[in-house]
Parts: structure tokens; sequence; C-alpha cells
């Protein structure tokens, strides 16, 4: 059940934000979507009518213009993020004032506001490689990253400041697979998916690394449903999100599978391997959430959205690759 009316996704424009919004117009909320809007505002084209959406052109490192955009907000889906390693090394300042420096100023605010619920993307790469087979949340965390790394700094932040009126839920879902008006083709499964339609090739570096995803209506569902776990199951806690942990041999056969026959694997040795593997068990065991739709089903709808049309040039178009997107616009 709705516990409320108006929210924000701040970074609501990317891969995950372009599925998620219009499932939270359809649910009922009014929502402001605050962005930079790096890969365009065409991605909400489908429900950009919908007179429950407001879109904020805006950066988060702008304290003073987001405070504007807080106004009559109840609950913050916080997504914007430099979103992958490569990206955030491009430019290492950059990054840390995105993902970090801007950070508590943004939830001191927010808890001054009286804003009630905080949700914060955090990623399953704050565990680093571990041995064990089932990585739970429990486990120490050996982020490898500046990215990962920012994600275990601002969990900490954000919990400073819960409490029974300040609800804050940390999410580590898994890399996110599948189709988005917002797409991003520089996730495993999509990268293979993308290969093996428009060069009939895979090539797996290795194969043995094991690799936990989900697939983006799951991870969006969750997101939804966040809004609407009662308090005390969410306050203050943190949750893995994935579905399986494949391997990428297993991930590439997946694919093959799906996209044909005749798809080439080739598998080329790798001085990388390192695995990761994820356990969901709390998530199901105290949200009662469980992903139902499969890595097949990622790739066919992304077989079929390449195979439509509906992204263009998906080789090559740096709206689809974050590192390229951030070369190309040179963000400051
Ligand atoms: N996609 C995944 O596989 C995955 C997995 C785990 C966690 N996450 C996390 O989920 C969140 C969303 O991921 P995504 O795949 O949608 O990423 P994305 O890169 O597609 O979207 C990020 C959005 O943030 C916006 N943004 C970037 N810098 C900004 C700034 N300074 N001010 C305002 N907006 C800014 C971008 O315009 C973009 O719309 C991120 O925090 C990411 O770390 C993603």
């Amino acid at each position: 059940m709705r516990k409320f009316k108006d929210v924000i996704v701040i970074g609501g424009g990317g891969y995950v934000g372009a599925v998620l919004v219009p499932k939270l117009l359809k649910r009922g909320y009014r929502v402001k979507v605050y962005d930079l809007f790096i890969y365009g505002k065409e991605v909400f084209d489908a429900v950009k009518d919908n007179p429950n959406l407001s879109l904020i052109e805006g950066d988060v490192r702008d304290i003073p213009w987001l405070e504007e955009g807080l106004k009559g907000i109840e609950a913050i889906i916080h997504l914007a993020c430099i979103s992958n390693d490569p990206s955030f090394e491009l430019d290492p300042e950059l990054g840390k004032s995105i993902n970090y420096d801007c950070f508590e100023p943004l939830v001191k605010m927010a808890k001054e506001k009286g804003i009630r619920r905080f949700i914060y993307a955090s990623s399953s790469s704050v565990y680093g490689v571990k041995e064990a087979e089932n990585v739970t949340e429990e486990i120490d965390l050996q982020p490898l990253t500046d990215y990962s790394r920012f994600k275990v700094i601002c969990e900490e932040v954000l919990f400073k400041y819960a409490d029974d009126d300040f609800v804050c839920l940390v999410l580590r879902p898994a890399t996110v697979c599948g189709y988005s008006p917002r797409q991003r083709m520089d996730l495993i499964v999509n990268i293979l998916t993308n290969h093996a339609v428009n060069r009939g090739q895979i090539i797996v570096n290795g194969g043995n690394q094991k690799r936990p995803n989900i697939h983006i209506e799951d991870v969006t569902d969750l997101y939804v449903k966040s809004l609407e776990y009662e308090d005390e199951l969410i306050n203050k806690k943190i949750f893995n999100a994935g579905y399986e942990n494949f391997t990428v041999s297993e991930l590439a056969r997946q694919v093959k599978e799906i996209v044909g026959a005749e798809v080439d694997i080739i598998v080329e040795p790798t001085n990388d391997p390192r695995s990761y593997h994820i356990s969901s068990k709390k998530i199901r065991a105290e949200l009662g959430f469980t992903p139902r739709h499969t890595i097949e089903d990622a790739v066919r709808d992304l077989k079929k959205a390449i195979e439509n049309g509906w992204l263009k040039d998906p080789m090559n178009n740096p709206l689809y690759f974050n590192i390229k997107r951030m070369k190309e616009i040179e963000l400051s």
C-alpha cells in the first residue's frame, strides 16, 4: 500500500530510473526526477504528458537548487551517480564530488526538511572478491575501487542520520540486466547479448568467474516496494538484491540459447579471475522479495529491442556506454 504521494528520484534519468519512474507513476505517485539528464529527457517520452511527472534539470552537487526540488517531497530514491568503475576513474575528482562529497549535505538537508524516507542505491560491488559461496550482508566489506569505496562510506553516512522519523534503507543490487528506454550496453548480460545479436560472436575472457545479476524489472519493482514496506522492516537495514550467481560462461551459454545456435562463443584467457557471489536470502526472508524475471527474460527483451530497432546503433552509440558518454560531454 502507498504510504506517500510525493517522491523524488535523484538520478532518475538513467538506466534504472527510466524503467522505475513510469512504474511509480502507474502506482499513483507524483514523481519529480532530478537529474542532469546526461542521457537525454527522451527516455521519458512514453510518460512525458503524465501530469504527475516533473523533470527538474539539476546537479546533485547544487544543494540550493536541489532544496527547491525537495519542496513537498516525502520520500527520496537516490540513484544519481557516476555509475561504473571506468567512468569514475576517467576523472576521480569529479566522481568523488558527485558520488560522495555532496551526499552528506543532501542527507542532512533531507532530514531537516522532514523527508520521511531515504532509499540509497548502493551496490553489491562493495564486497570486493570473496571466497565465500554466499556473501551475506554481514560479511566484511573490501571495496576494490573508489566507486565501491564511496558507496560504503555513503551507507555509513546515511545511517548516522536514521531515526524513527527519517527511515533510511540501503539496497545493494547485483549487476542489472535487460531493456530500458535509457539503455546501458556496458553491463555483462547486456554486453553479451549485444555482441551475440549484432556480431554473432561472444568473447568470454576466462569464464569461470561468477557474476550476480538482477533483471531490471525486478530491481525497479524492489525500489517501488521500498516506498511501501513498513518502517521497522527496513529502517537502518541493508539488503543484497540479486537473482542467481551464474559464471560468465553460463551467462554466455544462456545468451546463445536465446539468440541462436549460430552464435560463436570464443573463450580467451584472462588475467582477471575475480569472482563475485552474493546471497539474497535476507531480502527474501525479511521482506518477502524474490526476483521473478530470469536472465533469459532479460536477453529475450534486449534481443527484441535490438531487432525492432528501438536502439540506434547499439554497438557504438555513446548514449548506451557510460564511459563514452562521459568523455563526450566533458562534465566538470
Ligand atoms: N546498473 C547496475 O548494474 C547497478 C548495480 C548496482 C547498483 N547500481 C546503482 O544504481 C544507481 C543507478 O544506476 P544506473 O545503472 O541507472 O546508472 P546510470 O548511469 O544509467 O544513471 C545515473 C543517472 O545519474 C545522473 N547523474 C550523474 N551525475 C549527476 C549529477 N551530478 N547530478 C544529477 N544527476 C546526475 C545521470 O544523468 C543518470 O541519469 C547508481 O547509483 C548505481 O551505482 C547500479
